[in-house]
């Protein structure tokens, strides 16, 4: 299992209110007791912070509200000394505008790197030289006065686009990951990878006709031309290529794509691209047993023969899982994750189950909610802090931190939860053992099996292992129905403490069955 930590948010060690390295490092036994394999931090480069580290002005430092170099080689070997990976963020689409890269293109129209980004002459009528919108809103076009150009920004006007078409970008870019590959990073995640080069010409793109103002304004578009260039998957294959020559790395593409575009992000057999292309549909995909069942049937088939599939139920972009299908169907969300066939990436705090947090519109930080108000999207309640106990500011900080906490942080803490064995952490503790010591449920077959209504079912088997989870997806008991010539050999794990014993499924419940024939 993959770990996503939020290091802004994860444990301030130097007083300043905002998570750090030295605070990730403090925690590391947490984590190997957790019981998962590699942690994938979001970015620790020198950024000021528009979009909080993922405009990055200088892809080869720390930033020093994160610690140092050397805190975090120090970081990376206490991280393999317990036996775990470590993942960087890899941020290739944009840059800060304070990257001296950037610094020098705005400089002239002459300069030397003036083509590293994609700077174009004004439309006929003056305005922007395509209809491109921001995915944080607005034109995906900044003015510059002194040099009389526009340049294509797709996020923040802080965040202009590498012109990945320029092999100097390329190369400079492959560099970076030389660099972070030679000091023992096991991989990357690699933000935004489909957007990484813009269809030659950059024409307009289409107009979504389904658009609605309850929806981003970046939605008001079909980004056709802006994204999923065929382009970018030779420059996907490269980064493996590279990343294959190091050895056993881990590439990991946020591509956000319907299964049959997505899948292409695997390669083919002969030219690789990433080992996992993001797959986030658990996040977006309604929470019922009817379209779950759908969802990842339809999933499992868009895999390739030689891919591997992978799961994702969180993220420091996205509404917590446990604020959007309750405290009780987190339970069930947990064993989902952990039981389907596939890598999954679980984001931080969801294994205590933070849920809704209030936050004040003053204290509101994500320029993507900032910029585009009252539609609901606000990143900031994902990404509050870690509670680890019940000190002050839950042990997080000796200060107040840059996000509040969750609001029922008192009682959900990590320490709180660590005590008591009906608590959210530990079943996710208990179902990352199982998956340890059932190769069924690591690396075993998927099949659907036939269940009521509002239950999901499915097998999952190796060699003469076979598993069987069942998943309520309701407030109602449910019966649990075997396969035919089947019998129950072993209940694994309940999301309850207490499992009835008999054919059901109790409001909520989910199980972990080893089934054997009937004789
Ligand atoms: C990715 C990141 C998100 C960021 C965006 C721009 O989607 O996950 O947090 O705002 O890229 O870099
Ligand atoms: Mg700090």
């Amino acid at each position: 299992m993959i770990y996503q930590i939020y290091p802004r948010s994860f444990q301030d060690s130097d007083a300043d209110g905002v998570g750090d390295l030295a605070g990730i490092e403090s925690r590391l036994d947490y984590l190997a007791e957790l019981g998962i394999d590699a942690i994938w931090l979001s970015p620790i480069y020198p950024s000021p912070m528009a979009d909080f580290g993922y405009d990055i002005a200088d892809y080869c430092e720390i930033d020093p509200m994160f610690g140092d170099l050397a805190g975090f080689d120090r970081l990376l070997a206490a991280v393999h000394g317990r036996g775990l990976r470590l993942l960087l963020d890899f941020v290739p689409n944009h840059s800060s505008d304070q990257h001296p890269w950037f610094v020098e293109s705005r400089s002239s129209r002459e300069n030397v790197k003036r083509d590293w980004y994609i700077w174009r002459d004004p439309a006929p009528d003056e305005g922007p030289p395509n209809n491109w919108i921001s995915d944080f809103g607005g034109s995906s076009w900044q003015w510059d006065e002194s040099t009389g150009q526009y340049y294509l920004h797709a996020f923040l006007k802080s965040q202009p686009d590498l012109n990945w078409r320029k092999p100097e970008v390329r190369e400079a870019m492959m560099a970076v990951l030389r660099f972070w590959f030679d000091r023992g990073v096991d991989g990357f995640r690699i933000d935004v990878l489909w957007h990484i080069i813009k269809a030659e010409g950059l024409p307009d793109n289409p107009i979504n006709a389904y658009w609605t103002p309850d929806r981003t304004q970046r939605d008001r578009l079909i980004q056709l031309y802006s994204t999923d260039q065929p382009e970018a998957h030779a420059i996907s294959a490269e980064f493996r290529a590279l990343a294959d020559s190091y050895g056993d790395r881990l590439l990991i593409g946020e591509i956000c794509l319907p299964n049959d575009r997505l899948a292409r992000w695997y390669g083919t057999p002969d030219r690789l691209q990433v080992h996992l292309p993001f797959n986030f549909q658990l996040i977006e995909n309604a929470w019922d047993a009817a379209s779950l069942r759908r969802t990842i049937v339809a999933y499992e088939e868009s895999v390739p023969w030689f891919g591997w599939p992978n799961w994702v139920i969180g993220s420091h972009d996205a509404p917590r899982i446990a604020a959007r299908v309750g405290e009780a169907q987190a339970r069930i969300a947990a064993m989902l994750l952990l039981t389907l066939r596939g890598t999954p990436t679980l984001y931080q705090g969801d294994e205590i189950g933070i849920g809704e947090v209030q936050i004040a519109p003053d204290r509101m930080r994500d320029p993507q909610h900032l910029r585009q108000p009252g539609l609901g999207i606000g990143r900031d309640r994902s990404r509050t802090p870690i509670p680890w106990d019940e000190s002050a500011n839950a042990g997080f900080s000796t200060v107040d931190p840059w996000l509040p906490l969750n609001q029922d942080w008192q009682s959900r803490n990590v320490a709180a939860q660590d005590r008591s064995s009906n608590s959210l952490l530990c079943l996710y503790r208990s179902l990352l053992t199982l998956r340890r010591s059932h190769d069924a449920l690591a690396i075993g077959d998927f099949t659907l099996v036939d269940a009521a209504d509002e239950v999901l079912a499915y097998q999952r088997r190796h060699t003469d292992e076979c598993l069987m989870i069942a998943l309520n997806l309701g407030d109602k008991t449910r019966p649990l129905t075997l396969p035919t010539d089947t019998c129950v050999a072993e209940v694994l794990c309940s999301t309850l403490a207490e499992r009835p014993m008999d054919d059901t499924l109790a409001p909520n419940e989910g199980v972990v069955l080893r089934l054997r024939e009937k004789r």
